[in-house]
C-alpha cells in the first residue's frame, strides 16, 4: 500500500502481508496480517513510528514508501515494541537515516540491541509520561509493560488525540481499508488476536485500559490491522473481553480415534444445549487454533474430550490443554471426558497440564470402550452440573 495521510501530517506507510498464513510458527493467519508503520511530520521534526517485518517484500515496500513520501531526514524512530515484526527493518532505517535516534523504553533498548545488534548510541530512552516536541506536534509516551512483552509502550499524538498503541487493540488482518469500517469483521479478527496474544496478560491489559482513561482519544492506530476512527468500538470490546465474568458457554475441544469419544461429545453437546448452555466444539484434528483461542475468551467451562493413547491423553488433547493453560482464560470449571481400552492415567496427565487455570474440576466421565447407558447417564449428570454451576455463578 502506498503512503496514505489519515490525519494532518500523519501517514500510514506499513505493509499488508496478504499471503502470510502463520505467525510465530504457531498462530494461524486466515486473513493475513499487516505491519503498520506511521510517519508524523511536525513543523520542525519528522518521526517514524515502528518499522515492519524483515521479509524482503515487506522491507522493500516499506522503505520505498519512505522514498515516495519524500522523507529526507528522520529525527526519531519510535519503537513502541521490540518484537521483530515491527523492528525487523529498524537497522536498515537507521543506516539510511544516520541522524535518527530511537525513542523507546529502557527495556526495549536492551531488547533491540540483543535482537538486531544496534549500536547503543542510537537510542534515547523515554520515561513514562515523557514529552517530545516536533514543533507544532507533541508526542507523549505512555509506558505499558506487558501488552505481551515487558518493554511495550504507547505513543500519543496530543494535537490529534491519536494513540499509537503497538500490538494493543490490533488485529491480524490484511485489508485495503485504512479504517475499521467493517466493524463486524474487525471485531472477530481483533478478538482472535486478543485471545492468542494478550489473554494471558489480562490483568496488565485491564491496567492499560484504566491508564488510557485519562487521555482523550479520537483515533487509535495499532501496529496490526486497520485504524480505529471510532475508538470506543475496540475499547468497549476489550473492556468486555478482559472483565472477570465468563459467559454461559462450554468450550469443548476433542479428538476421537474410533468413534467412542465422538459419541460422548455428541451426547454431552445435546444435553448441554437442552439446558440452554452454548457449546463451542472443536475437532482437534482439523481445528483452527485461533478460533479455539477466541472461544476461550469468555468460556465458563472447558471440557476436553480424548481417548487414551499409550496410557495417556491423545497428543492433540494434550496440546489443547497446554494451549488453554498458556492462554489462561477466565473459565471457572473444567472436566474431561473420553474412552479407554484397558487403563492409563489420562485424567491425571491432562489435569496436570492445566495448573494455570483457576478452575473447579468437575467429575470426569470415562467410558471403557464404547459408551454404554451408565456412561450416558454420567454425561447427563455432568451436563446438569455444568448448567447448575453456570446458573449459580450468574453466567449469561
Ligand atoms: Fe506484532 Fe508483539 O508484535
Amino acid at each position: 500500500m502506498r503512503p496514505r495521510e489519515f490525519a494532518p501530517g500523519v501517514y500510514a506507510i506499513g505493509y499488508q502481508d496478504w499471503d502470510r498464513r502463520l505467525f510465530d510458527a504457531l498462530i494461524p493467519l486466515p486473513d493475513g496480517t499487516s505491519y503498520n508503520s506511521y510517519v508524523v511530520k511536525g513543523s520542525e521534526k519528522a518521526v517514524l513510528i515502528e518499522t515492519v517485518d524483515h521479509s524482503p517484500e515487506a522491507s522493500a515496500a516499506f522503505l520505498n514508501n519512505l522514498t515516495l513520501l519524500g522523507i529526507q531526514k528522520l529525527d526519531y524512530v519510535i519503537a513502541n515494541h521490540a518484537e521483530p515484526d515491527h523492528s525487523g527493518t529498524l537497522a536498515q532505517v537507521l543506516a539510511r537515516f544516520p541522524e535518527a535516534k530511537v525513542l523507546c523504553t529502557e527495556r526495549c533498548r536492551g531488547m533491540l540491541i540483543d535482537l538486531h545488534a544496534i549500536d547503543a548510541g542510537r537510542f534515547q530512552p523515554v520515561a513514562d509520561g515523557a514529552v517530545v516536541s516536533l514543533g507544532d506536534r507533541t508526542l507523549v509516551f505512555i509506558h505499558a509493560a506487558w501488552v505481551h512483552w515487558p518493554e511495550t509502550m504507547f505513543t500519543y499524538l496530543r494535537e490529534e488525540a491519536l494513540l499509537f498503541s503497538c500490538d494493543f487493540l490490533g488485529a491480524h488482518l490484511a485489508t485495503t481499508d485504512l479504517f475499521a469500517t467493517d466493524e463486524a469483521r474487525v471485531y472477530e479478527a481483533a478478538r482472535r488476536y486478543y485471545a492468542e496474544i494478550m489473554m494471558p496478560f489480562r490483568t496488565s491489559i485491564q491496567n492499560h485500559l484504566r491508564k488510557l482513561q485519562q487521555y482523550q482519544i479520537k483515533m487509535i492506530a495499532p501496529s496490526h490491522g486497520p485504524v480505529y476512527g471510532r475508538p470506543q468500538f475496540i475499547l468497549d470490546a476489550y473492556n468486555h473481553w478482559v472483565n472477570d465474568e465468563p459467559s454461559n458457554t462450554v468450550v469443548l475441544p476433542y479428538v476421537s480415534m474410533h468413534g467412542a469419544t465422538h459419541k460422548m461429545v455428541e451426547y454431552l453437546v445435546a444435553a448441554l444445549a437442552q439446558r440452554g448452555v452454548t457449546v463451542k466444539r472443536f475437532d482437534l484434528t482439523t481445528v483452527d487454533t485461533g478460533r479455539l483461542a477466541s472461544a476461550l475468551v469468555d468460556a465458563g467451562t472447558v471440557v476436553i474430550g480424548t481417548p487414551t493413547v499409550l496410557a495417556g491423553p491423545h497428543p492433540l488433547a494434550a496440546y489443547a490443554a497446554l494451549l488453554a493453560n498458556a492462554l489462561r482464560p477466565k473459565a471457572r470449571f473444567a472436566s474431561i471426558i473420553g474412552s479407554y481400552g484397558w487403563g492409563g492415567k489420562c485424567v491425571e496427565i491432562l489435569a496436570g497440564l492445566l495448573p494455570n487455570l483457576k478452575v473447579e474440576m468437575l467429575p470426569t466421565v470415562l467410558a471403557k470402550g464404547t459408551p454404554r447407558e451408565a456412561d450416558y447417564q454420567a454425561l447427563e449428570r455432568l451436563a446438569e452440573t455444568i448448567a447448575q454451576k453456570h446458573k449459580e455463578a450468574g453466567f449469561k
